[in-house]
């Protein structure tokens, strides 16, 4: 996730100019993460996945042994899956804990032509104990623009950082309609019960591919799951989150 520096560097100059300017800055950037602060952020691994390490989807902590991830990440068979907690850089396998996955759910309301409902819970055969979860924001009006949620992911950084390391950006609620003002995301399945619209249209920050699935909190709850966008980053095409609150019922079915 997160692009380059020279986006970076090009958008903070631009900051710098408006700042200037008058008008009021606002922080650029994501950074590195450590799996102390974000405990609950699993590595979605895959055996067959071409990127380094197994990376392949992001997931999040949501009972000792239950995660819950995208469910356009669950195309393979279940048991190339595997999850990994506590190892920001996926490359040192000195820490950290790894489980396979017993169990998939994926939401029955799930398909790839409209991408509504990308949710899925898997079963860890090892449950995770003792490991900090994440709660399910329930709430609908948790997702307003102007709210402040924060995006986990060891995906593609497009150059900025290091590879395979977790990496986390605030991402500002945008609203849902904003999204909906967008024809193509509309053609794409965008709908506000069950979306969050996140990022910048200034473009520069943003989820990118092997973030999928993984978590956007807000205030210590599970707001949303990275689930699509249009290309990582670019101007005018925030990241779509799947609504955790939108699925609440049927994710707190399988979770408890
Ligand atoms: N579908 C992507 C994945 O599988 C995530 C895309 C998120 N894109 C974005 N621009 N926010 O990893």
């Amino acid at each position: 996730m997160i692009v380059s520096r020279r986006v970076q560097a090009v958008l903070l100059a631009a900051v710098l100019l408006v700042a200037t300017a008058g008008a009021k800055p606002v922080i650029v950037g994501g950074t590195v993460a450590s799996t102390a602060e974000a405990p609950w952020a699993i590595a979605l691994n895959n055996t067959q996945s071409a990127a380094s390490g197994g990376r392949y989807c992001g997931a999040a902590l949501v009972a000792p042994n239950k995660i819950v991830t995208a469910a356009h990440c669950m195309d393979e068979a279940v048991s190339t899956y595997y999850a990994v907690q506590g190892r920001a850089d996926l490359a040192d396998d000195s820490v950290g804990r790894v489980s396979g996955i017993s169990k998939v759910w994926i939401h029955p309301g799930y398909n790839t032509k409209d991408n509504r409902y990308d949710v899925a819970v898997l079963t860890l055969a090892r449950p995770f104990t003792g490991v900090p979860v994440l709660p399910l924001e329930t709430r609908a009006r948790a997702d307003r623009a102007g709210a402040v949620p924060t995006v986990y992911g060891w995906g593609d950084t497009q150059e900025t950082g290091p590879d395979e390391t977790l990496q986390k950006a605030a991402v500002p609620d945008l609203g849902d309609k904003t999204c909906l003002a967008n024809k193509s995301y509309v053609s794409n399945g965008y709908a506000a019960a069950t979306n969050v619209c996140a990022g910048y249209l200034a473009g520069g920050i943003d989820a990118c591919q092997g973030d999928s699935g993984g978590p956007l909190v807000l205030n210590g709850r599970l707001l949303g799951l990275v689930s699509w966008g249009q290309g990582c980053a670019q101007p005018g095409k925030p990241g779509v989150y799947a609504e955790v609150a939108g699925v609440a019922r049927a994710l707190l079915q399988q979770v408890r």
